[in-house]
């Protein structure tokens, strides 16, 4: 199943807020800053599949929220996400120069506006986040989804996971679990915090807390390894000219059928954590990674 297929109509909802939102925050400032929001804007409407947008909604309706009350959030995690990508193809860290079949940000607006485009999406997330006071949530609830996204965003998560990626080098790095240690934060953490910040804005038992943390960890590493695996299986990676650093990955640690079995093992495990007779599209994400092509 296609991620297209799968929920157009969802994707395209959260789209529609995320563009929104930023014509907005365009028509708040300078017209001398506008070029400034076209590099955020190539990025944040450059054709990704919104995964993680996706999964913060779903698991809020999965818990009694309604989509519409929880799309600032929604927004915030993409801005995120998206200045991680800006960063992350940057020289300096990966030094990939396509992103989803189109130059990668600094190929298009050199290196300086890029470093800016990421930093500003960073910032536009925090704002972003406090709209949820619109929708008739509290104070302390909305300090909660702030408290998370910085947590999972920062050095505890993401940040942490680039550094320890960008300085360990793929000949240090020897065995699965600190591999996995990388993944986890790299790119687990974001994918855990979009189902964690639902829990923030609702009053939810312990068990379907604990359930959900279970269900986003295993997913969060299940999605970085699909990555590995989609990267090994083409010369070329999907939408993405040839490797120029060499990185830490699955592949040069274990054979292909035994990442295979690991990526199954997470996704059943994940979708063990779901009630299915509420949670049917929170289990269909889980099989899209598990066999997703793109
Ligand atoms: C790519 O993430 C980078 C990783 C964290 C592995 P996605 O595959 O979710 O990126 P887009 O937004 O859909 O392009
Ligand atoms: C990207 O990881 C993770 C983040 C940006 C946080 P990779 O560097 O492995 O992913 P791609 O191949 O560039 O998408
Ligand atoms: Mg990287
Ligand atoms: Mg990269």
């Amino acid at each position: 199943m296609g991620w297209e297929a799968f929920s157009e109509e969802r994707v395209q909802l959260i789209s529609q807020y995320i563009e929104t939102r930023l014509d907005r925050f365009e028509q708040s400032i300078s017209k001398q800053l506008h070029p400034m929001v076209e590099a955020m804007r190539y990025s944040i409407q450059g054709g990704g599949k919104r995964l993680r947008p996706m999964l913060l909604v779903t698991a809020a309706e999965y818990l009694g929220l309604p989509a519409e009350r929880v799309l600032p959030a929604a927004c915030a995690i993409e801005y995120i996400h998206t200045y991680s990508l800006i960063h992350d193809d940057l020289p300096a860290l990966d030094d990939d120069d396509t992103r989803r079949g189109k130059p990668s940000n600094h190929k298009k607006f050199g290196e300086a506006v890029a470093i800016l485009a990421g930093d500003a999406l960073l910032t536009e997330a925090f704002s972003t986040m406090l709209d949820l006071k619109e929708n008739e949530f509290s104070a302390e609830q909305v300090l909660n989804c702030v408290a998370t996204l910085s947590c999972y965003s920062g050095v505890r998560g993401m940040v942490g996971g680039q550094f320890l990626d960008v300085t360990k080098g793929a000949e240090l790095i020897d065995s699965l679990p600190e591999l996995e240690f990388i993944h986890i934060h790299k790119t687990g953490a974001l994918i855990l915090a979009s189902v964690l910040i639902p829990t923030c804005l609702v009053a939810t038992d312990e068990e379907t807390k604990i359930n959900l943390r279970r269900y986003g960890k295993a997913l969060g590493l299940a999605f970085q390894i699909s990555d590995d695996i989609l990267d090994s299986e083409a010369n070329f990676r999907y939408s993405r000219g040839p490797r120029k650093k060499p990185k830490p990955n699955y592949t040069q640690l274990t054979a292909p059928g035994e990442i295979r079995d690991r990526l199954n093992g997470l996704i059943d495990d994940a979708i063990s954590c779901i009630d299915e007779k509420k949670g049917q599209t929170l289990i269909d994400i889980a099989e899209f990674i598990r066999t997703r092509k793109s």
